[in-house]
């Protein structure tokens, strides 16, 4: 297993590019099964994620292959495969995206229940209630979802639960009502740009899907698609991260290929915490986080509020704020692993209910940490930067499901992080307690 060490305290400066969107090019991926013809994709980064996305299509009959130029070409090769194993699904939540083109295009498909999740409970009552609005047989056997269906009949669904919409669960369901007879209408539809950029991608291979990015999509059926090109949009996400690095360290970054338009919210919220967003030509944006910044309150929820995938980060950012912060996340709110590693670097920080409670200004100091997610580890790496001292932080394949190469990228910026296999010995002298270079005795 590998680990970060950090040497924090140096502004980012400098130029890079974000990535595709991992959230995106991954039910895109699973559209491919769609279609009879290739699919040629651009933007879609190389990560853990899309690796596994990739191994799964293939036990589903598509051949997957990266290009020299660096797109991704997928065509089905074998239409009988209906089955996504254990193995796969258990890797990547995301999988559950190829139940819906599947049965769409297939009339069958097993799909294995996903199991735990270090973000909380992650149901998918709503996609298969979605399905069987379209006329799906569904039913749990030995831990898969078996659907059948000779034809999908358009139906008029609702997608919303406790917690607003669902971003897969749309995915899922659009991509099987684009072969429906008839016209399904989706009453709460998530808006999120990726479902968007999904329904996008569809319709370019032929269905008629009207209605993206809002709650409410009207889909006529179609018998067939076709191949097609796509480019994934920018990962948003990814942009609000490197944004929030250049803010905790200080720095002054300027961000290619980045979709403003996709994270007003974000936006708005820095802006409000005190760092400037200069938009550039071409998809470029300038962020100042020299000035100082403020404590806000912060509420994570469906699109277009702030995401949840930005919430770990805000937190990091705003134990740098002088004042009280209140970050709440209502989409996850079981989301908030990061706090007590938060906490281990000096940061005073807690969880109240959905919440976390920040009580910003002090500066953080370097410490062993252990990430717990994806959107966790990223939060941690980005107070690491900020820390005085050196600080290690463990388990980051979390990390590489979701961020390309984000250390090279980082250093890129100026940051001093290696990535190093998680052995005793390489973890710095500095982090022993007493060691005499520990930052704690730079203080005294
Ligand atoms: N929910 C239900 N029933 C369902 C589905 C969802 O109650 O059938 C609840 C969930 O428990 C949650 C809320 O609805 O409280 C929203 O969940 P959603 O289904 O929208 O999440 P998801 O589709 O499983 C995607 C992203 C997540 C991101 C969420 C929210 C992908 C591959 N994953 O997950 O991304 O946090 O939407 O925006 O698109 C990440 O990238 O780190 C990540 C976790």
């Amino acid at each position: 297993m590998d680990m970060f060490v950090v040497q924090g305290g140096r502004p980012l400066r400098g130029r890079v590019a974000v990535s595709g969107a991992k959230n995106a090019a991954l039910p895109i991926m699973a559209a491919a099964l769609a279609t009879d013809g290739p699919t040629t994709l651009h933007g879609v980064p190389d990560l853990v994620d899309v690796r596994t996305m990739a191994a799964l299509l293939q036990t589903l009959g598509v051949a997957v292959e990266r290009a020299e130029d660096g797109s991704l070409q997928l065509e089905v090769v074998d239409k009988r495969p209906a089955i996504a194993e254990y193995e796969l699904v258990r890797r990547m939540r995301a999988s559950v995206c190829v139940l819906g083109p599947l049965l769409g295009r297939r009339g069958r498909a097993a799909v294995s229940l996903p199991g735990g999740c270090n973000i909380g409970h992650r149901p998918i009552d709503l996609h298969l209630r979605g399905l069987e609005a379209l006329g799906a047989d569904i039913r749990i056997e030995r831990g898969y979802v078996v659907a059948r269906a000779n034809r999908l009949k358009g139906a008029s669904l609702y997608l919303g639960g406790a917690c607003g919409s669902t971003v897969t669960g749309t995915c899922n369901v659009m991509a099987a009502a684009v072969f429906a007879k008839g016209t399904t209408t989706i009453e709460a539809a998530a808006c999120e740009p990726e479902v968007e950029d999904l329904g996008r991608y569809l319709n370019a291979m032929g269905a008629r899907i009207s209605g993206l990015g809002t709650p409410t999509l009207r889909i006529d059926g179609v018998d067939r698609l076709e191949g097609t090109t796509h480019t994934v949009i920018p990962d948003r996400i990814e942009a609000a991260t490197l944004m929030i690095a250049a803010a905790m360290t200080r720095g002054e970054v300027t961000l290619d290929n980045v979709r403003l338009d996709h994270m007003t919210a974000v936006v708005r919220k820095l802006e409000e915490i005190g760092v400037k967003l200069q938009p550039q030509p071409e998809g470029a944006v300038h962020i100042d986080g020299t000035g100082p910044l403020r404590p806000a309150d912060c509420i994570a929820l469906p699109y277009p509020a702030i995401p949840t995938d930005v919430q770990a980060q805000l937190t990091a950012l705003l134990t740098q704020a002088e004042g009280i912060s209140v970050v709440t996340d209502k989409v996850f709110p079981d989301r908030f692993m990061h706090v007590s590693e938060m906490a281990r670097m000096g940061a005073r920080v807690r969880r109240e209910g959905q919440s976390a409670i920040i009580a910003g200004g002090e500066p953080l100091s370097g410490a062993s940490v252990m990430a717990s997610d994806l959107r966790a580890s990223a939060a941690l790496v980005l107070a690491a930067l900020a820390a005085r001292g050196e600080s290690v932080v463990r388990r980051i394949y979390h990390l590489d499901r979701g961020y390309e190469r984000f250390e090279e990228r980082l250093r890129m910026l100026g940051a001093d992080i290696r990535r190093v296999v998680d052995t005793p010995a390489n973890v710095p002298a500095s982090l022993h307690p007493l060691s005499a270079t520990a930052p704690e005795s730079e203080a005294a």
